[in-house]
């Protein structure tokens, strides 16, 4: 039996979380250039994609381009840009046909012009979507995205619009880039990296963290069902003992 059959599709993660890592090294690996594996990567993520739906995963977010991945070589940095284009224009109609809406989430802005146009573009053109919410995190940095909510918050406390001592969890995350979204419960990473790297720090608070030392070239939807299979077998106690949560 596969790892998919042996899924329980009720105790399903409602949102998981993937930082893909390994590309460099698995290009490197073939003695292939660096973006040979970004290129590679991009077959991954088009099979997790599928394999989410799949199972009815409703929230896959994707840590694509991090805010401080700026400060690769730019030949690297215009090739994952000008790929990322190339994907959503080759992507958009399966997509559609899949029912996944995308999303985006970082400080969009520092993206190269077309890169966001086409972004924003697909990001409409997917928005009545009903299935999967495929989010790519871009540009990304947690800290930033926790400091700029911190920012908002307290300009409508100066306008008076909100009192500090309502300031509260609910209140906090609502002024994420992932407001309205559900937290991970599961977030894996792949190249045997045992790091968060600045990623959804807020939304992990309790979320199951999967390492694996798959790069992330190879990852494919068997991987994520294992991941998922690994997931439901753990016990999740949020605090209490064993005893409250069984
Ligand atoms: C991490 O591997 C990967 C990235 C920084 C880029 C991720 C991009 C893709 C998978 C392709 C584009 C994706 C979409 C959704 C169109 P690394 O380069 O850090 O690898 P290394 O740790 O081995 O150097």
């Amino acid at each position: 039996m596969g790892y998919k059959d042996q899924i329980d599709l009720l105790k399903l993660p409602e949102h998981v979380a993937i930082i893909m890592d390994g590309n460099g090294r698995w290009a490197k690996g073939k003695g292939k250039l660096r973006i040979f594996g970004h290129h590679n990567g991009v077959l991954s993520v088009r099979d997790v994609v599928e394999g989410a739906g799949e199972i009815g995963v409703k929230y896959l977010t994707l840590y694509t381009f991090s805010a401080e991945n700026w400060n690769r070589p730019s030949f690297e940095v215009t090739a994952i840009m000008e790929l990322l284009v190339s994907t959503i224009n080759k992507e958009i109609k399966k997509l559609m046909q899949n029912n996944v809406r995308l999303n985006a989430i970082g400080d969009l802005n520092m993206l190269p012009g077309k890169c966001h146009k086409e972004l924003l573009g697909a990001i409409e053109k997917t928005s009545a979507n009903t299935g999967l919410v495929l989010t790519l995190a871009l540009s990304y940095s947690s800290r930033r995205e926790i400091m700029q909510a911190a920012k908002n918050i307290a300009a409508k406390v100066e306008r008076g619009e909100l009192k500090a001592d309502d300031i509260n969890e609910d209140v906090f995350a609502q002024n994420l880039y992932t407001a309205n979204m559900p937290d991970p419960e599961l977030l894996i990473r792949t190249s045997g990296e045992y790091r968060i790297s600045n990623y959804l720090l807020w939304q992990i608070a309790y979320a199951e963290l999967y390492f694996t030392n798959k790069l992330w070239p190879d990852f494919r939807k068997e991987d994520l069902f294992e991941a998922i299979l690994d997931y439901q077998k753990r016990e999740r106690r949020f605090g209490k003992t064993s005893e409250q949560v069984n």
